[in-house]
């Protein structure tokens, strides 16, 4: 095994920050294939939490390579303030590793502009989308009006891009009552980021097949997760890119047959931010407890969380439309407290029981969810190392999510730290190769 996928195998937020920063240390390169500053990788470092959102969470290992592919969105000001932040806290990261495509799109400050409008216009149907402008930047993307990159380099493409651009965004703008914009201080700022971005701009698709001819091996770092893809998620509540494990060859400019392997990301539970169809919604006590306890707050807008049982007819779906080879369970001691948990197995839906995901929202929202019901384990998996120490009771309930997902649990975390995680050695052997054993050493 050379190169891993990472993926989020629920609605994003399963920890996959957390999961890409223990598995750093084995591998040269971290790449990120789609998304923008929507994101929010949480990490914690010596106790100290660090958000990432568009800079690959493996920068925080000093000799690690970033990617920035071309399937993302860029706003400059975000990825600059990102840097600053990660200097802030002695995270050095220049050109030399850390690197954006030249073909990247560029969000643009008419962009949240237009996302509000749109967003007004669905009234209660809205998405609840970041307002990072992320789906009108890949909405210009797929409508060819995008600015790339390297149009920020050219300054003459830059202001005739931005004309053409603005000539019909103000006619949209101005008809819903907004504030228009004017060429002459976007193009200004947007030079002057092409200026700083400059030495950061790179082919990246050419870097990363050279680099894997020399033997360098790659980590692709999902962001969202399968459940919020364009084309596979619950539309039209999804984010604007493909989340999927499709979208890496796309959004790297590499060949498919680059990934490896591919390790999903499940939380123990099930979260969403915004809106849209989630059949194992708890709308009471229970799930204010869980999202207490789980500090269930948006890493990138802070909103509450929605929290909700494990659903293994979604999370089987993410299997099997991306091939997931092993999973990591994240944040199962935060069900610890409760008196039974629960984990949906199938729907009910016009009299007859679904196995299998479909992701419309009006069939996803008169889906009624089928539970088995567990005990809580007597005993705290909380920041547990050992895996002799894992309550029997569950033992028994993750091997019944590895029938249920058809998928082995490899991985268990446990708590925050980088080190409070249970791998089972011959399951990781299995997908990571020599690579596992190098990363249990670093335990
Ligand atoms: P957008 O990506 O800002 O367009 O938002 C579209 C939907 O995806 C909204 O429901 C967001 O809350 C959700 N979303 C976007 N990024 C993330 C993420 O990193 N984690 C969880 N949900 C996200």
């Amino acid at each position: 095994m050379s190169n891993l996928l990472v993926i989020g195998a629920q609605w994003g937020d399963e920890g996959k920050g957390k999961i890409v920063d223990f598995l750093s240390p084995a591998f040269d390169i971290v790449a990120r294939y789609q998304g923008g500053h929507n994101a929010g990788h949480t990490v914690y470092l010596k106790g100290k939490k660090i958000v990432l959102h568009l800079i690959p969470s493996g920068i925080l290992h000093a000799d690690k390579i970033g990617i920035i592919g071309n399937g993302l969105v860029i706003d400059p000001a975000a990825f600059f303030k990102e840097l600053e932040d990660l200097k802030s806290i002695g995270v050095e990261v220049n050109e030399k590793r850390l690197m954006v495509s030249r073909s990247a799109q560029v969000i643009m400050p008419y962009h949240p502009q237009m996302e509000r409008v749109s967003e007004a216009q669905r009234g209660k149907k809205m998405i609840g989308t970041t307002c990072r402008g992320i789906g009108p930047c890949y909405e210009d993307k797929a409508a060819r009006w995008g600015i790339r990159l390297a149009d920020l380099l050219e300054p003459e493409i830059l202001r005739e891009k931005i004309e053409e651009n603005l000539a019909i965004k103000n006619k949209i703008l101005e008809a819903f009552g907004q504030p228009v914009f004017q060429v002459g201080p976007i193009f200004e700022q947007y030079q002057r980021f092409g200026e700083k971005l400059a030495p950061f701009i790179k082919d990246v698709s050419a870097y990363l097949y050279q680099q894997s001819k020399a033997g360098k091996s790659i980590l692709f770092e999902g962001a969202q997760g399968v459940l919020l893809d364009l084309d596979h998620g619950t539309y039209p509540y999804v984010t604007s890119s493909s989340c999927t494990a499709g979208g890496v060859a796309t959004g790297l400019g590499i060949s498919p047959k680059q990934i490896s392997g591919i390790l999903g990301i499940a939380k123990a539970y099930t979260t969403r931010v915004g809106s849209g169809p989630f059949p194992t919604e708890l709308k009471d006590e229970t799930g204010e407890l869980i999202a207490r306890k789980g500090d269930e707050f948006g890493a990138t807008t802070g909103r509450p969380r929605r929290c909700g049982w494990f659903d293994t007819v979604a999370a089987r779906y993410a299997c099997r439309i991306n091939g997931i080879d092993l999973l990591a369970l994240t944040k199962p001691d935060v069900l610890e407290g409760l008196t039974e948990i629960k984990a949906c197995y199938a729907y009910e839906y016009k009299g007859s029981k679904l196995k299998d995901f479909l992701s419309d929202p009006y069939v996803l929202d008169r889906a009624q969810p089928v539970y088995r019901t567990f005990p809580v384990w007597s005993g705290s998996i909380h920041c547990l190392r050992d895996q002799e120490k894992l309550p029997a009771g569950f033992v028994d309930y993750f091997h019944w999510l590895e029938d249920e997902l058809e998928t082995p649990v490899g991985i268990i975390s446990t708590g925050v730290a980088r080190e409070d995680i249970i791998c089972f050695k011959e399951k990781c052997s299995r997908l990571l190769g020599t690579k596992a054993e190098q990363l249990l050493e670093g335990l």
